[in-house]
C-alpha cells in the first residue's frame, strides 16, 4: 500500500440515504454502486443490512455485481446486526463489514446507560465476531469527535487488536474544528500501539460546514480513508463531499496525498445521484454546483475572459462540467457584453458598445439576469436605430 494514497469510501449509499426523501430502491442502488466503482471509490457502503429486507436484498445483490470496489455493510456491535451483514455480504469479491459502538461519555451514558469499561469489551467482542465473516473489518467509534482522547486511544488498541483492519474516527456531530480533529487522529498515531497495522478513516459530518476542512485536516494528519457521499449528503447538514476532497487533493499536489477517483465523472455523477435521489444541488455548490463555473460580476469577468487562470483554479473539464460560464448581470461590465454578443454573432466597434451597454443597464436592472433574446432584441434595436 502506498503511503499517499487516500483510499475513497463512499457512503452515499448508506449515510447519504439516510437523508429524509433520499431513500432508493434495490435498482436504484445497484445502478449507482455500478457508476461508483467506474468513478474509481475504493469502497461502496452498499447499506444497513439488518435495517430492512430490501436493505438486506441491495446489499446483498450489490455484493455480487461489484467486481474491482470492497463492498461494505454497516451493523452496530450486535451479534445479530453481523451476522446478517456477513450474510448479506457473501458473495462480494471483497467484502467489508462496519462495525462499531458510541464512545463518548454522551453515548455511553446517555444512549446505553453504561459504562467504559463495558463499551470497551462491547467494541472487541463486535470486532472478533465479524473476524467470523471476513478478514476486513472496519470499527468505528460512533462520536469519536466528543470523545476523549485517551479513552478513544485505549479502545482503538484493543479493537486494532482484536483484528480491526481499518478504524474509524467520526466526527458524528460535526463538532471538532479542524485543527482539532486533526490533533485527535495525530493523537492515536502518537498513543496507539500498532495503529500501523490498520488504516486510520475520517468520517465527518457537517452540522457546523467544517466536515471537507475536518476529513482534510485528518489526512494531513496521518489518517489515509477518507467517508464522503456524492454533493455531502448524509444525516442532518450531511457528510464530507466526495467531489471537493478529491479536488482538493488533486489541486494541492504539495500534500503529496492522491486519490484514484476519475475526477472527470464528479459532474456526471453529481447530477445522477441529484435526480435519482430527487434531492437538489444547491447552486453555489463546490465543484458541482450550476455556478461553480459561471462568472457574473464585470471585475471576475474581465479577468477570466483575459486569461481564465485569475478567476478559475480548476479547469470545467477536469471534473466534467459544461464550459465556464458569463453571466449578465447588473454587475456585468462592458467586456462580457462585447463577448456574449460576439457570441450571438454580433461584430460592434469600442463605441458601438458603449451605446449599448447603457441599453443593456436598463435591461439588467430591471431583470435577474439579461439572457440570449434579450441580447438579441437589444442589438437588432441598435442596428435598426444606427
Ligand atoms: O456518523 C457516524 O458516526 C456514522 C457511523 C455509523 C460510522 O455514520
Ligand atoms: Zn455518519
Amino acid at each position: 500500500m502506498a503511503d499517499n494514497r487516500v483510499f475513497i469510501f463512499d457512503t452515499t449509499l448508506r449515510d447519504g440515504e439516510q437523508v429524509p426523501g433520499c431513500k432508493l430502491n434495490t435498482s436504484e442502488k445497484i445502478e449507482l454502486a455500478l457508476q461508483l466503482e467506474h468513478l474509481g471509490v475504493d469502497i461502496i457502503e452498499a447499506g444497513f443490512p439488518i435495517s430492512s429486507p430490501g436493505d438486506f436484498e441491495s446489499v446483498s445483490k450489490i455484493a455480487g455485481i461489484i467486481k474491482n470496489a470492497t463492498v461494505c455493510g454497516l451493523s452496530r456491535a450486535v451479534q445479530k446486526d453481523i451476522e446478517v451483514a456477513g450474510e448479506a455480504l457473501k458473495g462480494a469479491q471483497r467484502p467489508r463489514i462496519h462495525t462499531g459502538i458510541g464512545t463518548s461519555d454522551y453515548h455511553i451514558k446517555g444512549k446505553f446507560n453504561s459504562r467504559r469499561e463495558d463499551i470497551l469489551q462491547r467494541a472487541i467482542q463486535c470486532v472478533k465476531w465479524a473476524r467470523n465473516f471476513t478478514d476486513d473489518v472496519e470499527f468505528y467509534a460512533e462520536d469519536a469527535g466528543r470523545t476523549d482522547n485517551d479513552y478513544l486511544a485505549q479502545v482503538i488498541e484493543a479493537v486494532i487488536a482484536a483484528g480491526a483492519t481499518t478504524v474509524n474516527i467520526p466526527d458524528t456531530t460535526g463538532y471538532c474544528l479542524p485543527h482539532q480533529y486533526g490533533e485527535k487522529i495525530a493523537y492515536l498515531i502518537n498513543n496507539v500501539k500498532n495503529i500501523d497495522k490498520a488504516v486510520i478513516s475520517c468520517h465527518c459530518h457537517n452540522d457546523l460546514g467544517l466536515a471537507t476542512a475536518n476529513s482534510i485536516s485528518g489526512v494531513i494528519n496521518g489518517a489515509r480513508q477518507i467517508e464522503c457521499t456524492i454533493n455531502g449528503l448524509g444525516e442532518r447538514a450531511g457528510n464530507t463531499a466526495l467531489e471537493e476532497v478529491v479536488m482538493i487533493l488533486k489541486q494541492h499536489k504539495g500534500l503529496g496525498l492522491y486519490t484514484n477517483v476519475n475526477s472527470k465523472m464528479l459532474n456526471p455523477i453529481s447530477r445522477l445521484v441529484s435526480e435519482t435521489m430527487r434531492m437538489p444541488v444547491q447552486p453555489n455548490k463546490a465543484i458541482v454546483g450550476a455556478n461553480a463555473f459561471s462568472h457574473s460580476s464585470g471585475i471576475h469577468q474581465d479577468g477570466f475572459l483575459k486569461d481564465a487562470i485569475t478567476y478559475e483554479i480548476i479547469n470545467p473539464e477536469e471534473v466534467g462540467a459544461e464550459q465556464s460560464k458569463i453571466v449578465l448581470t447588473a454587475r456585468s461590465g462592458r467586456s462580457a457584453l462585447a463577448y456574449r454578443l460576439q457570441k450571438l454573432g454580433f461584430q460592434f466597434n469600442r463605441n458601438d458598445i458603449d451605446v449599448l451597454y447603457g441599453m443593456f443597464l436598463k435591461i439588467a436592472d430591471a431583470k435577474k439576469e439579461v439572457v440570449e433574446e434579450d441580447l438579441m432584441e437589444m442589438a437588432k434595436q441598435y442596428q435598426l436605430e444606427a
